[in-house]
């Protein structure tokens, strides 16, 4: 493992309470920095601090928190800003899968995924930012998925999404370069996570969760399902001093699925 050093930092992770938030989490408090995670559901999200807090490395503040609902955002970033001084890392990562033909999808479906996935990822830069800017240091990842820039069909509402949220990443990353503020984005494959676990509960068939997931893994060219570390890894290195020039990137972590780079 590349070591990164990232004490005196604080991140901020959405979805961090299982899945590729809560390793990405876990991976930068091992690497030093404090961390404020947020998801809804206030037992998993405790669950998960203590998982954290158990491997050592940065302090945790677990904040339940709605990142739809404006208000509670706002009232969970001032809540990690009055912990630990500072946002210096910010990963937008809290997602879920929606996918429905044009003609069953519904508007406020489309306009739901959109608040989630983009507007939650904007109001939290906005607040991030001036802090960011003052100090000339900020690190912003937002997570997305390769739908993002190779759509198949039948993939509205997420590949609308994520297509604009890469163009967030790009216009930003252009924006805030002159403050030393660098914004990526990591697009996924196909990563165990919560959201795999929930598919394979309610397949309700007599296999194993590998079984399951083996026809998945056979559309992957290496052959495999991503594991969330490995994930956590490219996070990481990332927002740290590691990738000090690099801003603007999207960068794939698919076992080579994306027919586009
Ligand atoms: N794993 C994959 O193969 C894959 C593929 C493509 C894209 N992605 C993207 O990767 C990101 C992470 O997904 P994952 O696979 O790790 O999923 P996951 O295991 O289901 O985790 C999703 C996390 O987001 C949180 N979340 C969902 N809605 C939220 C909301 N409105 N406010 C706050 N937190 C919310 C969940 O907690 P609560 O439900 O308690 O809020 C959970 O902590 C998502 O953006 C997802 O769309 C993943």
């Amino acid at each position: 493992m590349v070591q990164i050093d990232l004490s005196g930092k604080t991140a901020l992770v959405t979805g961090a309470s299982m899945g590729l938030g809560l390793a990405m989490a876990r991976r930068f408090a091992a690497s030093g920095a404090n961390v404020a995670i947020l998801a809804r559901g206030a037992e998993a999200l405790e669950e998960a601090r203590h998982a954290i807090e158990a491997e050592g490395g940065g302090a945790v503040e677990a904040i339940a928190c709605d990142v739809t609902d404006r208000q509670a955002l706002d009232a969970a970033f001032a809540r990690a800003e009055a912990r630990f001084g500072q946002v210096d890392i910010l990963v937008n990562n809290a997602g879920s899968s929606l996918r429905k033909p044009i003609d069953e999808i519904t508007h406020d479906e489309i306009l739901a995924d959109f608040d989630l996935k983009l507007m939650a990822a904007i109001r939290l830069i906005q607040l991030a930012v001036p802090g960011m800017k003052a100090r000339r240091d900020g690190r912003i990842i937002n997570v997305s998925a390769v739908v993002g820039k190779a759509p198949g069909g039948g993939a509205v509402p997420t590949a609308l999404s994520r297509a604009a949220g890469l163009s967030l990443t790009r216009t930003l990353s252009q924006e805030l370069a002159p403050w030393n503020i660098r914004v990526n984005a990591l697009c996924v494959g196909k990563i165990k996570s919560g959201q795999w676990e929930r598919r394979y509960a309610a397949s309700g068939k007599g296999q194993s969760y590998e079984e399951f997931l083996r026809p998945v893994a056979e559309t992957v060219p290496m052959g495999r399902l991503g594991e969330a570390e490995e994930f956590a890894n490219a996070a990481c290195f990332l927002v740290s001093d590691a990738a000090s020039y690099i801003t603007g990137a999207a960068l794939n972590v698919d076992g080579g699925l994306s027919p586009v780079a």
